[in-house]
């Protein structure tokens, strides 16, 4: 079965075509950071014109380089939600559309269980049951998996993501957007001199917390010197503490559910520092660590042409209507 795989929840439009036999054919990207970063964050009504203008020739260029007709796919998987309202409904209405036209089923994802089955893409990929560490722009999960669409939250962001804590502290520095890579190629120019806080940590419980370090990054930055080499230590002791913090909270979700086997997704994901401290992390634990390549870390087509194929197979799809959900917890899933 061919499915097309179609995202549009922010900044990203990915288009992708995935077969449930011989796995991902194809999938490209066009990034809106170009655009965004002129003022300093996604604009929402920006995105959605944007995704308007770029989608259709994407999904056409898709087919092509496939050498598929449209007549070869099977299915349509879309980005349903958590994301922008309207960068969202060009995404469905354009998928439950060619879905009409092409008189084929299609089927709302969640965009979070995308990111989750990410690594499933690559070549070894982890079974089931795991643990998963869900860090994006908008979310900051810790979901025990029994398979595919079996999630049990085990704990999650209180205020900001993990993702919106990099990009905030990112401004404040004075880095601007995308933040997250930004302050992380920055980090790499520090050293940590003061130790940031590690919030949550010295007490139970698997919630994360990230505004409070976000202040006293803030309140850091205000008492230094604001050179760059201040800047970039900062940086370094941010990144370090966000790092240890999912490091620590991780451990303690292997220990509590007994598994061996813990999987990141999620741009933030993408994070060297963060990806170095869990691989210490599980290895001291015997356990094993699983990730997507990193174009799959952040937003893409192909996460969601893979978990659209898997719900299809499993005989779900969706009605006539144009399904799209901003606010949609992952645990409504189950
Ligand atoms: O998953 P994603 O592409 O979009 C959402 O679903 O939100 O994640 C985007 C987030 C942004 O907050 C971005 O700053 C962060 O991932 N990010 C990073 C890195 N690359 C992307 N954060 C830290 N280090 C990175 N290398
Ligand atoms: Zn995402």
């Amino acid at each position: 079965m061919y499915v097309l795989g179609i995202e549009t929840s922010c900044d990203e439009t990915g288009v992708a075509i995935y077969h449930s036999e011989h796995g991902l054919c194809h999938h490209l990207l066009y990034s809106q950071v170009d655009m965004h970063s002129e003022y300093g964050g996604v604009v929402p009504e920006l995105a959605s014109r944007d995704h308007i203008r770029k989608l259709v020739p994407l999904i056409k260029q898709c087919l092509q380089e496939s050498q598929l007709a449209s007549s070869a796919i099977n299915g349509i998987a879309y980005t349903a939600g958590p994301g922008l309202m309207g960068a969202l409904l060009v995404g469905a209405a354009t998928a439950r559309s060619l879905a009409w036209a092409w008189q084929v089923p299609a089927i709302a994802v969640h965009h979070m269980e995308g990111h989750l089955l990410a690594p499933m893409l690559e070549e070894n990929p982890p079974e089931f049951p795991f643990v998963a560490l869900l860090i994006s722009g908008g979310h900051t999960l810790l979901v025990q998996v029994e398979g595919i669409g079996r999630y049990q939250l085990l704990g999650e962001s209180l205020d900001d993501a993990a993702g919106e804590a990099f990009d905030k502290t990112a401004k404040m520095l004075g880095l601007g957007y995308p933040g997250g890579p930004r302050l992380s190629a920055l980090a790499e120019q520090g050293t940590p001199q003061i130790k940031f806080p590690r919030p949550m940590t010295d007490r139970p419980g698997l919630d994360f917390s990230f505004s409070g370090l976000k202040t006293f990054t803030m309140n850091t930055f205000n008492a230094s010197g604001k050179t760059e080499q201040d800047k970039a230590d900062i940086a370094a002791a941010f990144q370090q503490a966000v790092a240890e913090t999912l490091s620590i909270k991780c451990k303690r979700a292997l220990q509590q559910t007994g598994l061996k086997r813990l999987v990141i997704a999620g741009g933030v994901s993408a994070n060297k520092q963060i990806r170095a401290s869990l691989t210490q992390m599980v290895a001291k634990e015997n356990a094993q660590l699983y990730f997507p390549r990193l174009e799959f870390c952040t937003d893409n087509g192909a996460m969601i042409a893979y978990a659209g194929c898997q719900r299809l197979m499993a005989g779900q799809q969706q009605g006539l209507e144009i399904y799209a959900r901003p606010r949609w917890p992952i645990s409504e899933l189950n």
